[in-house]
This record gives structure tokens, sequence and C-alpha cells, in this order.
């Protein structure tokens, strides 16, 4: 019997490794390469990852932070998702300038517009360090006491590191502490923008389609990295020129067919693979219904205010699309859960490892308390989760005015040397995106609900007198109408003329400042400590619990949860079977643009242009033999937040897309992929280009690029 269940229990934990699954990491890919050879890739380790020899990885960046983009000319141009670069783009607009309805193309070098603060970031070297930062542990059982040492070699380490002095190294840590990398970087800080589809291409579908297959959107966006006469980073300067990469990406217009192998190679975010049956159950149950209902609000007062307002669209669309994405996603994770019987499955998994666990005492000693721990941490954990949620969504993204307050709150701590230009200027940007009705809407709305969900223990006399009242809305209203923070005259001349005391006695009696005030004070004094506290905790089991999965699984295959670093994802081109009785497709066309074509919808307004080409069957070299021009396709490989932009590679490493999003079946893959519902959404390289050229008649910018039929 033993016997049979240890049988299952290897199967079971085999799942972790199943082909398509997966972020790994690009100096362990030996462990893949076989399998990837099997399922058609053509090239080898060294051709995605060298630390000598020009390699994939050297075409491969971080951008801004939160997404990826790739090389693809000896000239520093650099391709990434419109949504990438959209706040540059919205940046650079302006009524005369509309760069987001008309599009924007620099028709030569000295056209690129710059972007201040904007980086790209290249891995330069990764190395496994893990023994050097374990030294000095093996004696040791205290959790806490290995995890000093640890903390008091990793610094030693770095400063054994010798890198060249534009170079940054730091150490981070895999598997939850499990494994560290020692990862060295390069940062280009002078990167413009080169072309931008208008928004009606690059964001079509926008909110109605986002996290949806099939999907018709032209995501993309050029950019150029420049460097100083060396090649070398520099800082923004005229005399910059355009980077030389080691490596950038040919691109395949030779057409995909399902079952073509591809790979992704980018920089995914978070993901949380290995999370016990009560964090699966506390999200699906709790948390995202939370965070949802929240948002709910915020979204509604939003989506009412934008109908008919031309100027609220303007001020509110980027919030309205930011709010969304998380909102829609986690809709979609809860339902792909509970298809996927997540917590059951999560339970039967625990169940074994429970099993393995008994095999003989040294186990049970080690890792025996781990579960019950997970289990009682949870519950805990739940409310003060809850209690941060609630905080973070109605406060901190929620009610815009609470930024204000941050700052207003700033002048006063730093009363005698503050920099009036600067926060003028933060003031000013407030009410810039700022339109009254909404933002006291915003406020007395979701205010409300704060106090109506917060554990009342939460409400001093003043709130209570507040709150446990009737007429709480319209007191607020007032509240928000007699406050100096709302009222823009007044705010700017006091702080443009320094008045920092007259400002101070004015927020003492300021009802709605000294509300945001306690608000805050509660969450640093309790909410937050309570949360971190328990955090940690949850934290350092999880990293027991992965030890002790490690040495279940030893000698099979694990990847790392992503952690902003450089990973490779290969899966297949291929559509899937959303429901019962319907079959998607691989890849959308043009046609379907057509067909979305709907100028009451606003996600949907074609463009004149595109329709007449379409019409025309103008689509040059890249439509598809049988006369259409594809779009968009799914594949099979395991992506998240942050591998938007990544490259879609093929078997010969050439480039045929552009990562952008993730099919609604599929939206649970953070924490458990279904090798059958998830798909991560590509544009097609072919409409990218056929845009550039036909459409936006940019066709120089394709002399730099390499194509290949
Ligand atoms: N869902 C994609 C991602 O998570 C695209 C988001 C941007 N588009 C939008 N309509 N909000 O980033
Ligand atoms: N759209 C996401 C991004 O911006 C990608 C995803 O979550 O699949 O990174």
């Amino acid at each position: 019997m033993r016997h049979f269940q240890l049988c299952i229990l290897l199967l079971f934990w085999a799942s972790v490794s199943v082909a398509r699954e997966g972020m790994w990491v690009p100096v362990l890919l030996h462990q893949n390469i076989e399998e990837m050879h099997e399922m058609g890739f053509r090239l080898n380790v060294e051709d995605i990852y060298s630390d000598d020899n020009a390699s994939m990885k050297d075409a491969v960046v971080q951008f801004g932070g939160g997404c990826t983009g790739e090389l693809i000319s000896p000239e520093g141009l650099l391709v990434t998702n419109y949504h990438c670069g959209y706040r540059q783009i919205q940046q650079h607009s302006s009524l005369v300038n509309d760069y987001l309805t008309n599009g924007f193309w620099a028709m030569e070098r000295s056209e690129e517009l710059p972007n201040p603060g904007l980086t790209v970031t290249f891995l330069i070297r990764m190395e496994d360090v893990t023994k050097s930062v374990f030294e000095g542990t093996d004696t040791l059982e205290n959790q806490l006491e290995i995890e000093r040492i640890k903390n008091e070699n990793i610094p030693k380490i770095l400063a054994d590191v010798e890198v060249d002095s534009l170079h940054n190294k730091t150490i981070k840590p895999f598997f939850e502490g499990n494994q560290y990398f020692l990862i060295i970087t390069e940062t280009f800080k002078d990167v413009r923008l080169v072309g931008a589809p208008p928004s009606a291409i690059g964001k079509f579908g926008g909110d109605t389609d986002n996290w949806m297959w099939p999907r018709h959107t032209g995501d993309f966006s050029l950019f150029r990295i420049y460097a100083d006469k060396n090649n070398r980073p520099a800082e923004y300067s005229p005399d910059n020129v355009p980077y030389k990469p080691r490596h950038f990406f040919p691109i395949d217009i030779g057409g995909i067919s399902e079952g073509d192998f591809t790979m992704i190679f980018g920089f995914p975010g978070r993901t949380s693979e290995y999370l016990p049956s009560d964090a699966i159950e506390m999200i699906l149950e709790h948390r995202n219904p939370n965070r949802i209902s929240i948002r709910d609000i915020k979204l509604d007062i939003l989506r009412k205010a934008m109908e008919n307002n031309a100027e609220n669209r303007i001020k509110y669309a980027a919030k309205y699309a930011s709010t969304s994405n998380a909102w829609k996603k986690w809709q979609g994770e809860i339902n792909g859960l509970r298809r996927l019987n997540a917590v059951e499955r999560k339970r039967q998994n625990e169940a074994l490892y429970l099993e393995w666990v008994k095999t003989n005492n040294s186990k049970t000693e080690e890792y025996g308390h781990i579960l019950p721990m997970f289990d009682s941490l949870y519950t805990l954990f739940e409310p003060r989760q809850q209690a941060y949620d609630l905080y973070t969504e109605t406060w901190y993204r929620g009610i815009d005015l609470y930024r204000l307050f941050s700052v207003i709150q700033s002048i006063i701590n730093t009363a005698d040397e503050f920099d009036t230009a600067y926060y003028t200027e933060e003031i000013q940007n407030h009410f810039k995106d700022c339109s009254f009705d909404v933002d006291r809407k915003l406020f007395t709305e979701l205010c409300g609900n704060y106090f109506q969900q917060a554990s009342k223990n939460f409400l001093t006399q003043a709130l209570k007198n507040l709150f446990l009242s009737d007429n709480t809305s319209k007191k607020l209203e007032r509240i928000y109408d007699q406050s100096i923070l709302t009222d823009t005259t007044a705010l700017l001349s006091l702080v443009r003329n320094a008045k920092i005391k007259r400002l101070g006695n004015k927020l003492k009696r300021d009802k709605l400042y000294q509300l945001m005030k306690i608000v805050s004070e509660q969450y640093n004094g309790v909410i937050y400590p309570d949360y971190y506290d328990t955090k940690e905790a949850i934290d350092q089991n999880q990293q027991q619990y992965i030890t002790a999965l490690f040495e279940m699984n030893r000698g099979k295959r694990m990847y790392p949860d992503a952690n902003f670093t450089l990973r490779v994802s290969y899966g297949k081109i291929e559509g899937y079977t959303p429901r019962d009785a319907v079959i998607y497709n691989h890849y959308t066309t043009i046609k379907g643009i057509m067909e979305k074509d709907n100028p009451e919808i606003y996600d949907y307004n074609v463009s004149d242009k595109l329709e007449q080409l379409y019409k025309e069957n103008d689509f040059g070299i890249y439509g598809k033999a049988d006369g259409t021009m594809p779009v968009c396709f799914t594949a099979s490989n395991h992506t998240t937040g942050g591998n938007s932009g990544s490259p879609v590679i093929d078997a010969n490493g050439n480039l045929i897309g552009i990562n952008f999003d993730r099919c609604w079946e599929g939206t649970m893959s953070d924490m458990m992929f279904d090798p059958d519902k998830c798909r991560n959404i590509a544009l097609d390289m072919r409409y990218m280009l056929f845009i550039i050229d036909k459409f936006a008649d940019a066709g120089y910018l394709l002399e730099e690029m390499k194509l290949i039929k």
C-alpha cells in the first residue's frame, strides 16, 4: 500500500515539471534542453544564454521596471508593448500633438523623443551562489540564526565580486531563499520613443477585450537605446549615439503553424505556484472577492463619469485601465481555481506529502510541523490580510485624494527646507487629472465603505460620531467641501508662498485632513505591523516547505516562482477549448477587427485607414498566402505580469511575436497552471510590420531590421 502511494506521490509532484509549465532560469537550462529539442527547438543552451559569447539574452531587456523589451536591429531599435510604453506616449501627447489618437513616428533619428526616468536593463551574467550564502549554517537548526548568517554572508560575497564600474551587482533569493543567484546587470538611461500606432490600434479592444481571446490588439511600440561614444550607458545627451547590441532578433515573417515550438524570454514578475491549500482557499474565498468588491465601487464611479464626458475620459483613462486590469484578472483567477478544484487538489498533494513525511522519523521531526503551522498561521493571517487589503485598495489605490494628503503631510514634515517648486508641481499634477465631482464621489463612497467594513475597534470616538450615525455620506460630503485639500486656489497659494505655518494651522481644524491622518496612523500603528509579522512567519514556513519539497522531489526538475529575473518559458503554438463545444483557433486575422468595429463602443473604434487597407486587401508582403492578414496568436507558454513585451521566439531563434497577455480561462496560472487552458497571447510580427509599413508609411524603419521569409 505504502509503495503504491509513493508511486502516485511521485507522479503527482512530477506534474510540477510537465512540459509547457514553468519559468526556467536561463543558466540552468541544460535540464530542459532535451525536452526543448523534442518539442522542435533547433538551437542550444549557449545560443540562449552564454557568459562569453553573444547570445539571445543580450537582446532582451527589462523595460522600465515592469515589462520586457527586445532588440530588433543592430542600431539599438527596441520593441515592447504599446501598453508598456503607454505612459511615455501619453506624456509626449497634447491637444496639438495628440499621439494617443494619431500615433507617433519619428521620421528621422533627431525626432526620436527622450524619456527622462525610463531605463532598460540587460542581464550581463548570473551565477548560482547558494553554497556561499549558506556557508557556516550546516550545523545550525534555528531558522532565525540561519537567516542571520545568510544575511551576513551576502554582503561579503558581493564585496568580493569585481564588476565594471557601470554594472550593478546583487544577490537574489530564489525558491523563497532556498537558492541564491548573483546577478550582474547593465542599465541604460537614454531610451527614446521611435514609434507608436494610434491607440485605436495599440489598445484596440481596450478593457473590453483585456485578458480575453480572441484578441485583435496591435500592442507594440518602438524605442531606441542610446549610449555614449564607447557604447556604454550614459545619461541623456544629444551627443549620445544608437546603442550597438551584442545580439538582436531577426524577424521571421514566414508564418506560424499550430504545433510549432515557441519560447518566451523575459522578466516575469511574481507567481506563487507552491502555496499550500490554506493560502489558495484564503485567496479564492476572501482575498480576491474583497479586493474585487472595493474596485467595483471605484470602477462604477469612473465608468459613469467617463461615459458621456470626453474630458473625464482623458483624465481618468489611465486610472481606469490600471484599476480594471487586476480587477478583471482576479475574477478570472477565481473561475480558474474553482474549475481546477484547486483547493482540493492541493489538499490531495498535501496528504501525499504527509505520507512522505511519515516515512521516517527525521523527516517527521524536520518537516512534520509545516502544514499544521500553515493552518494556524493562515487562520491568524486572514483578517490581517483583509485589513491590509481594505486599507490599500481604499486609500492607497482607491481615493486619489489620499496621495495629495501624503504630499501635504510631507510638506508639513519638511517645513523648514521644503522645495516650493517640487511641491507646487505635485499638487498641480493631482488637480490636473482630477474632476471634483468624481473625486468627491470616490472619497465619500470608498471612505464610507471603508469604515463600514473596518472593525469597529478601529473607530475613534470622533469617527464613531461620524459613522455610527445617520447621514454619513452627507457628512462626508461636507467634510470634503470644506477642506483646504479640495480648494485648489487656496492650497496652491499657501504652498507657492511657502506659508507653511498658516497651512499647518488650517490643517489642524481641517476635518478631511484629520480623518486621513487617523487612517494613516491606524495603518502604520496597527494594520501594517500585524500584517507584516504574520506575513514574515508565513514566508519562513513557506521557505521550509520548499526545502521539504526539494527533498521529496530529489532528481526532479522544479522551477522557482517568478521574481523579476530573466526566465525562459517554452511551449507550442496552440489554440484551446474554453468550454464545452467551443474550440478556439490559434490565431486571429484583420477580419475580426472589422467584425468588432462599432463606433458606439469606444474600445472598438476602427480607424478609417485600416479599414481602407482591409477593403483593398493591401497587406504587402506581410499577409498570408490565403489573402488574410494575421493579427495575434496564442501559445502554451507559462507567463505572468512582467512578461508583457517579451519576445516570442521560434525554433530557430527568430522573433515571431511579442507577448502581451493571457487568456481568460488561464488567468489562474500564477497559482496553478493548466496545460489545457493556459495560453499566452502574442502580437504576430507580421501585423506589426504591416502597421509600420502600410498603415503608418514608416517603412524606412524596416531597413534596419532583418526580415526572414
Ligand atoms: N492584461 C494585460 C497585462 O496584464 C494588459 C493590460 C493593459 N491593457 C488594459 N486594457 N488595461 O498587463
Ligand atoms: N499583460 C501582462 C503584462 O503586462 C502579462 C500577463 O499578465 O500575462 O506583463
